[in-house]
């Protein structure tokens, strides 16, 4: 869902995906796995639309197992920690000034390949011993879908009475997300569980 309104709001990548397609894939037949990597511009926009928008944007929460010390907070054993994907994500530290925008070519070098390819380019799985171990799947199925659906359609955004582009709000979108709910369902913080 947030690739199709990445899609909508930024044309421009949704043009350059659909050029790149265009002159590896052809017409004639739908994209498949083994042209995965002679689109590293698909590969960037799966890249990206995952750091910018992560589907688990506080990740899993995990228990501490003995009393930690980080940076002059105590964090006691047994306490709940939720790595915040999502800061990371956006921290302009490392993903520069510009971390809130929608940008595929940051996963880029100059001549246009994967910065790297071994690296997801961001924390939306999580980290270390836990990290999700699915991500393969995931990957894989949402490259085959992102590369079919711009291979098939354009994206557009609808339109009003008059004919002009209704631009979906973006900052409206995000906190209607069923992750929310979840954690405010099923994890009230208390005074002992830490956020990290
Ligand atoms: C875009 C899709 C997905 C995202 C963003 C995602 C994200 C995550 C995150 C954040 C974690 C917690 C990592 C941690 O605790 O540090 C996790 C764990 C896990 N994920 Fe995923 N996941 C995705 C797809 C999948 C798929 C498709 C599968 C199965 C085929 C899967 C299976 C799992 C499992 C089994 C764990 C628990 C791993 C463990 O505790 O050792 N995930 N995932």
């Amino acid at each position: 869902m947030w690739f199709i309104l990445a899609m909508v709001l930024y044309p421009e990548v949704q043009k350059r995906a659909q050029g790149e397609l265009d002159g590896v894939v052809g017409q004639s037949r739908l994209p498949s796995f083994t042209d995965a990597k002679h689109l590293p511009y698909i590969q960037a926009i799966l890249k990206e639309v995952l750091r910018w928008r992560p589907a688990v944007p506080f990740g899993l929460p995990h228990t501490i197992n003995e009393d930690d010390y980080y940076n002059g907070y105590c964090i006691p054993k047994g306490s709940l920690c939720i790595a915040n994907s999502w800061s990371i994500n956006h921290d302009p530290s490392i993903y520069s000034s510009d971390a809130d925008e929608f940008r595929p070519e940051r996963h880029l070098d100059t001549n246009s390949n994967l910065k790297d390819e071994s690296s997801d380019g961001h924390f939306s799985y999580g980290f270390g011993q836990r990290i999700c171990v699915g991500r393969h799947v995931a990957n894989n199925t949402l490259y085959i879908s992102m590369a079919t659906i711009l291979w098939a359609m354009f994206l557009e955004p609808q339109k009003d009475v008059k004919g002009n582009p209704i631009k979906p709000e973006v900052d409206g979108e995000e906190w209607n997300g069923i992750v929310m709910w979840v954690l405010t369902q099923y994890l009230p913080l208390t005074s002992e569980r830490v956020l990290v």
